[in-house]
């Protein structure tokens, strides 16, 4: 097959809160991922990074736009209909306290896939799979039989990698994968996905708060401000040539290597709070907060535009 492996294509998710209010998780979000390649996904907390996950394998139905898996449409299929196609998009959640059951072994945990899916017939089969994905994500076959709470947090997240590995995916969507871990764990497991990418071929739709978890693992990076994409182009292009005043101010947020500090630096690196997305601002939706806003940005909302070669943005400055 050619063709990107995921095209998502003005895609939409609105949550009604109550009779009256919508809340605005994801409005009009258009992006795709090559095969084998890596597209970063950055913005702050509540701008609809995880709604947009969520809505791409289908755990929400969309409110609207398009996504197109592999070729073919899966935006309004049932879950009947989704289920042969869940093989090739598989998740790693950001909390690998939460997401993996404590009362199941390790084997059953990286089992369950493999025998929903029917790719074996029963466990004993699935060990055939289960120890080498193991062993490929850093642990062994004696981790198995022991329950997901004997872990640290670093090899939790490594059994909720290989489960999620285990079926041979074309595109695994990470939400944040690293931020709940210690940060001498963080890159060692960033590594361990790059590699299994650079085996494999497979491409990731990788999440997280800041441009500088991203900047080691991506082909292109995505910002998202208040349920819109702002910015997209290369990875190197966006740390070299930040073109939306959001993604500026989330860049001189970044060189600060105590993680405490670099949350403190975070909310003060951009003026002003995230407005709600319940009620987002008129016009450009950062208009509130931005220091070059102009008139315009409070009336016309900007369409995303091709600024350079393969360098997307929403912005009138441009
Ligand atoms: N199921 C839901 N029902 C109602 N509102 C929701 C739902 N899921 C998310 N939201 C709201 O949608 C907005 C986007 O949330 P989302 O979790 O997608 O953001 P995020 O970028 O993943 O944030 P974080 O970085 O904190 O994970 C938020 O205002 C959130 O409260
Ligand atoms: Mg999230």
């Amino acid at each position: 097959m050619s063709g990107p492996i995921l095209e998502v294509t003005d895609l939409t998710q609105h949550f009604p809160v109550n009779r009256r209010d919508v809340v605005h998780a994801v409005d009009g979000v258009t992006f795709s991922i090559q095969r084998g390649q890596t597209l970063g996904l950055v913005g702050e907390s509540g701008c609809g990074k995880s709604s947009c996950a969520r809505s791409i394998i289908r755990v929400y139905d969309p409110t609207g736009g398009r996504i197109v898996l592999d070729g073919e449409e899966i935006t309004h299929m049932s879950q009947k209909e989704l289920q042969p196609r869940r093989k090739k998009m598989q998740m790693i959640f950001q909390d690998p306290y939460a997401s993996l059951n404590a009362r199941m072994t390790v084997r059953d945990i990286i089992a369950e896939p493999l025998l929903a899916h029917h790719v074996v017939k029963s466990r004993e089969e699935a060990n055939d799979y289960v120890y080498p994905m193991l062993e490929r994500v850093g642990l062994t076959r004696e981790h198995a039989g022991r329950y997901a709470h004997e872990f640290s947090g670093g090899q939790r997240q490594r059994v909720g990698i290989a489960r999620a590995l285990v079926l041979r995916p074309e595109l695994v969507i990470c939400d944040e994968p690293i931020s709940a871990l210690d940060v001498s764990i963080q890159a060692q497991v960033v590594n361990l996905l790059r590699d299994y990418q650079q085996e494999q071929g497979l491409a990731y739709l990788f999440i997280a708060h800041d441009l500088s978890m991203v900047r080691y693992v991506s082909d292109l990076v995505g910002v998202m401000y208040l349920g819109q994409l702002v910015e997209l182009c290369a990875a190197e292009e966006i740390y070299a040539h930040p073109l939306h005043p959001y993604t500026q101010g989330l860049l001189s947020s970044i060189p600060v290597a105590n993680p405490k500090l670099a949350r403190e630096k975070e909310q003060s690196g951009i003026e002003g709070d995230l407005p709600s997305p319940v009620n987002p601002p008129s016009g450009c939706r950062f208009h509130t907060r931005c220091p070059f806003a102009k008139e315009v940005c409070s009336q016309e909302a900007p369409c995303m535009k091709e600024v350079s070669p393969g360098h997307q943005t929403a912005c009138h400055l441009y």
